[in-house]
Parts: C-alpha cells; structure tokens; sequence
C-alpha cells in the first residue's frame, strides 16, 4: 500500500470542511468499522479502518476489500425521534453517489436500498445499525480494486472506480469529499425528512423503470416514494417494499 494513500489522519483531517469527520477515529486494520464507535462520541465522529478482517454488509452478508483499496468508513449519527433510520441508507448512498460522479464524471446511481452503482455495478453499499438512539452508518466504497480484486458470485455484481475507468485515485480526497456532501445531505434531512433529497435521490434510482421480482412475480420498479420505501407496479396492483432487497432483470 503506497504510504501517500493510508486514510491516516494526518493526510484526512486537513482535507475535512464540515463537523462531520471529527474526531476521527483511524486505526489501520480492524475488525469492522461498525464496532469502532463509542455511543459518548459526538454526532459527526467517524472510524475509518484501510482493512476490516470482519467487514459487515446488509443480511448478515460480509463485506470485503484487499488492504489499502477501499474507503471503509462509519459515521456516529443521532437523527432527530420520529424519522425512519432506514431513511439514512439512502441518504448515504446519495452521498456516496454523489462522489463518484465528482470523482469519476460518470453518472452514479442508488439501488434501492442502499446499493451504489456505476455503469450497472455495485461500487459501494451502506449499512445502517442502531445503537440505542444513535444509528451507526457503516460506508464501503471500492475505490481501487482491479477486476480480480473483486468479489465474484454477488448477485448484484460489484465493480470499483478502477475497474470503471482504470485511474488510480488518492482514497483520502474522495472520503473528506464523501463526508462533506453526507453532512449536506443530514442537514437538509434533518430540518425537512427524505423530501430535502428527493430529487437528487429520485433522478439516480437505478430500480425505477426495470424488470424486477417480488415473490416470485414480474413487475415494473415503479421508484422510491417520499418516506424512502420502494414502490412496484405488478400485474394489476401496486406493492410498496419496506426493507430488504429487490431482484431485477440484468
Ligand atoms: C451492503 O451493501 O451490504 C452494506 C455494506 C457496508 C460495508 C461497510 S464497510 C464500512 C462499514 N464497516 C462494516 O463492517 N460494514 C460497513
């Protein structure tokens, strides 16, 4: 791993604008980031890892990435009582969207519910866990990994920045910047609910529009409404999908 590239704090914490990022909590390799926080922390603190040995994906999946090739982050969150945590997976996921594009040129996309894509593939997810009345919003980003350094076999299948456009980026520019639009993104959030981004959301749902399956039917991904569900118009009826995960037709 080339020293300039570590998510060190020496090279991140220069590079952080906002609140979001402090204290940053950095070890080199950990279990996963998602166990790094303390509850007394302040909303905002963020633990970042260049290896996780236990790395945590949605429905007890793992995720995983070779040393030094990913941004693997999770942020100490506190929403206000009374809105959807689940809402935060997509506002993480628009966040990191909003990165590649910044990074890449390229048009990013949010699978419902917390998947990021770019040009069909999954470069990122988000994991949202609660601990007590904060929500612990894990990130991973695939940032640097070449083809063979992915993983095979997913069913939604995962690509990285790398295997997009073959550049190699500095991972800690493109984490301060993911931060930065993710406060963004929780501020209007928490004055105005999902409403504050649904355009930015609405115009990236990679669902709406395609062929999917639910319980064994065909339908239509109809999109993302305003409370952050997954709305699926099937033969003669409609179906609004409150968690978990929708196939569709690649
Ligand atoms: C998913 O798509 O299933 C969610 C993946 C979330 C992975 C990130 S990597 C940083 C943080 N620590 C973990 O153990 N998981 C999340």
């Amino acid at each position: 791993m080339p020293l300039m590239d570590l998510l060190v704090p020496d090279l991140v914490e220069p590079l952080l604008t906002g609140d979001f990022g402090r204290p940053y909590v950095y070890e080199a390799a950990c279990d996963s980031t998602q166990r790094m926080l303390d509850a007394s922390l302040p909303e905002g603190a963020v633990a970042v890892c260049d290896v996780q040995t236990a790395g945590r994906g949605r429905i007890g999946r793992t995720w995983e990435a070779p040393a030094g090739t990913a941004i693997l982050c999770s942020l100490l969150l506190r929403p206000p009582a009374g809105r959807r945590a689940a809402e935060l997976s997509l506002l993480g996921g628009l966040a990191a969207a909003e990165a590649v594009e910044h990074a890449t040129g390229l048009a990013a996309q949010i699978k419902w519910p917390n998947d990021v894509m770019l040009n069909r593939r999954k470069v990122g997810g988000v994991l949202a866990e609660t601990a007590g009345d904060a929500v612990v919003l894990g990130i991973g980003l695939n940032v640097n990994q070449s083809r063979e350094e992915l993983p095979t076999g997913a069913r939604v299948p995962a690509g990285s920045l790398y295997a997009t456009d073959s550049i190699r980026r500095e991972r800690a520019p493109l984490l301060a910047d993911l931060l930065a639009r993710l406060e963004t993104a929780y501020r209007r959030w928490q004055l105005a609910g999902l409403d504050a981004v649904y355009d930015e959301l609405g115009s990236r749902d990679f669902l709406r529009g395609r062929r999917v399956y639910l319980d064994g039917a065909e339908g239509i991904g109809v999109g993302i409404d305003r409370s952050g569900r997954f709305e699926v118009a099937l033969p003669g009826r409609r179906r609004v999908v409150e968690s978990g995960e929708i196939a569709y037709e690649r």
